[in-house]
């Protein structure tokens, strides 16, 4: 893996990989030109096609082709290096995976193509169907667009034609496109149905989704099952046409259906992807968390039934909890994003998107709505109810800003309860607030308590500098590569630390240790642990309470910092020493009589020469 890592860079032209999305000139040794991951007006950004890397002053990010086409695309590790590696004419092998599994791949990702051109091909010959797609609003540019196709129906359609083109049905029952009946005969996987064929990140067709033209019977759509080309965890409806919608807009929106999808993307709204009705997995989120580069949004716009609502309430705890901010589009009951479309236009959907209340407000509003709050006793469980939801929205930021949301919130309706009788509303207010900051302070977040109360000044400095380089490394790159050259986890002590210092350093198992499997330099190594220090659900509220702090970070801040860090580790050592040598335990040819007396000698400074 490493080899066919450092081969893929020493073959990539890094000049050309970039001046693919950014003009580059030549200066010295390096080329320059303005930067691609944030906006300027003169040039920061630098490569060094030499060293097979590049940088910017400005913004400070830098890297190695791979960084370079993981942050453009937002794509992973695996995905840029085959992009890379056809880049240069050599041949991606994916880690564990053998030649003959690479050749399966390729061969049931040729067999998915020509299942998608024969269905495209099909439908190109039934104006029927192409009328059932115009009615449902769809434009023939769109149609074309997604590949819409239309499996025929008597059950060996796409059998009889494969066979003709001679084509493995091995392969196609493997993509399961051709399966075996009951009787043991082969017959077609999708028999009169609408096709919605699956595209990966690259637009290469990998599954199939079929809409039945019946009002009963069957399934209402049909899906492909796992295939070695398709993972419905790892999978996205419409990503590859939204892959640079979602940076460029800075926020995603997600929807659950084919036609759903669709309809948004023709109306111009390309930001989306849609979850195919499947739960949302880790990955699903880790994926979409890349494209969103951080800090974008996420509107959730599900069915506006009660299924919808709860697989948007379910999905979005799995994207707060991975840092992203959810947003929740509040949909007509009955009507989904397509119907919505067509019932009342392109603009009110998006007008109900860029209004779509955060989750904690939308989660409040369905509980207000459970709540007839003008019976006095409901109210007490309301509240305990709403500081319940504040509360685990696990963030100490959200938890004050909310719960001063919920108190005004009940001065208002407190007013609402008792017109005229402002001292009566007055009492009820206080009452339920005093219950609303009761509660919200009784459940400190774990990891977010108020720092440590330290003994001694020293430990102070030392727990402020160890605090002050995570959240060096966990800010920016260079920074993140500094720490991880000069330190390790000897001189982290702090407890509360030590996980999000591991993972930087990477002395962890799991998540932090496979992104380490991965090859690449030891920069990218950094680089990576960081992503993944950032994105592990269990480091989170540690990791978002060292981000949230704004005081600003300085080289020279760090520069302190690890020169503090480094030091008292050394002095700890010196004192061990010297106490061995006190009593007599290091002979003098031991190599820690040696360590003994540099240590001294750069630590001990005249002080202690006196004493
Ligand atoms: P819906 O039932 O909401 O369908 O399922 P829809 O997307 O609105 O479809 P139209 O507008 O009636 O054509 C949402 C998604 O759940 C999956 C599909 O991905 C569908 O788009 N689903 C639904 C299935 O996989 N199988 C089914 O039988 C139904
Ligand atoms: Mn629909």
């Amino acid at each position: 893996m490493a080899e066919l890592v450092s081969e893929v860079k020493q073959r990539t032209d890094l000049v050309e990989l970039i001046s693919a999305y950014v003009p580059l000139r030549k200066r010295g040794v390096n080329w320059i030109g303005l930067c691609p991951f944030h906006s300027e007006k003169t040039p920061s950004f630098n490569v060094n096609p030499e060293r097979g890397v590049w940088k910017c002053f400005g913004c400070s990010k830098a890297g190695d082709c791979f960084s370079f086409v993981m942050e453009k695309e937002g794509i992973g590790f695996q995905e840029a290096g085959e992009l890379l590696a056809k880049r240069v004419g050599m041949e991606w092998v994916r880690k564990g995976e053998s030649s003959e599994q690479r050749g399966k791949r390729d061969r049931l990702l040729d067999v998915c193509a020509l299942a998608e051109r024969f269905y495209r091909q099909r439908l190109r010959d039934n104006p029927g169907i192409q009328d059932y797609l115009t009615r449902r609003g769809l434009t023939p540019e769109t149609v074309d667009e997604f590949g819409l196709g239309f499996a025929p129906g008597g059950y060996e359609a796409l059998l009889t034609w494969l066979r003709k083109e001679r084509v493995s049905l091995e392969d196609a029952q493997e993509a399961d496109l051709i399966l075996t009946n009951d009787h043991g005969r082969l017959r077609d996987r999708f028999v009169e149905r609408v096709i919605f064929p699956i595209y990966d990140i690259d637009s290469r067709p990998v599954a199939f989704g079929g809409r039945t033209l019946r009002t009963e019977g069957g399934p209402k759509y049909l899906n492909s099952r796992e295939t070695q080309v398709f993972q419905k965890g790892r999978t996205l409806y419409g990503l590859n046409r939204a892959r640079k919608a979602i940076p460029a807009s800075g926020f995603a929106v997600a929807v659950e259906g084919y036609m759903d999808l669709i309809a948004l993307h023709q109306a111009g709204i390309t930001n989306s992807v849609a979850s195919l009705g499947t739960a949302i997995t880790e990955t699903h989120v880790g994926i979409l968390r890349r494209f969103l580069q951080g800090d974008g949004d996420l509107v959730m716009c599900y069915d506006g039934d009660s299924a919808g609502v709860q697989a948007a309430l379910r999905n979005s705890a799995m994207f707060e909890h991975a840092g992203v901010n959810v947003r929740v589009a509040n949909l007509p009951e009955g009507e989904d994003p397509d119907t919505y479309i067509a019932n009342h236009g392109a603009d009110a959907l998006r007008a109900l998107l860029n209004r779509a209340p955060t989750l904690l407000d939308y989660q409040l509003s369905l509980l207000r709505a459970d709540y007839n709050l003008s019976e006095e006793a409901n109210r007490l469980p309301f509240v305990r109810k709403a500081a319940q939801i504040i509360a685990q929205s696990g963030s100490h930021l959200l938890v004050q800003e909310y719960g001063g949301k919920l108190t005004r919130l009940l001065e208002k309706l407190a007013d609402e309860w008792y017109p005229g009788d402002p001292h009566r509303a007055r009492q009820a207010m206080i009452s339920l607030a005093q219950e609303v900051n009761r509660l919200l302070r009784l459940e400190p977040k774990s990891g977010i308590a108020a720092a440590p109360v330290a003994t001694k000044r020293v430990q102070d400095g030392r727990m402020e500098a160890e605090r002050y380089v995570l959240r060096a490394a966990l800010s920016e790159n260079r920074w993140a590569e500094a720490v991880a050259r000069r330190l390790t986890c000897q001189h982290f002590a702090s407890p509360e630390w030590a996980a999000v210092a591991a993972g930087v350093l990477g002395n962890a198992d799991g998540p932090v240790a496979e992104a380490e499997t991965r090859g690449g330099s030891a920069a990218f190594h950094i680089h990576a642990r960081v992503e993944t220090v950032r994105n592990e659900p269990a480091l989170s509220s540690v990791v978002s309470h060292l981000l949230v702090d704004e005081t600003p970070l300085s080289d020279e801040g760090l520069e302190q910092c690890l020169h503090l860090l480094e030091r008292s580790v050394d002095e700890a050592r010196l004192r061990e020493l010297d106490r061995q040598v006190t009593a007599a335990e290091i002979p003098a040819e031991d190599a820690r009589f040696l360590e003994w007396r540099d240590l001294r000698a750069r630590l001990g400074g005249r002080k202690r020469r006196e004493d």
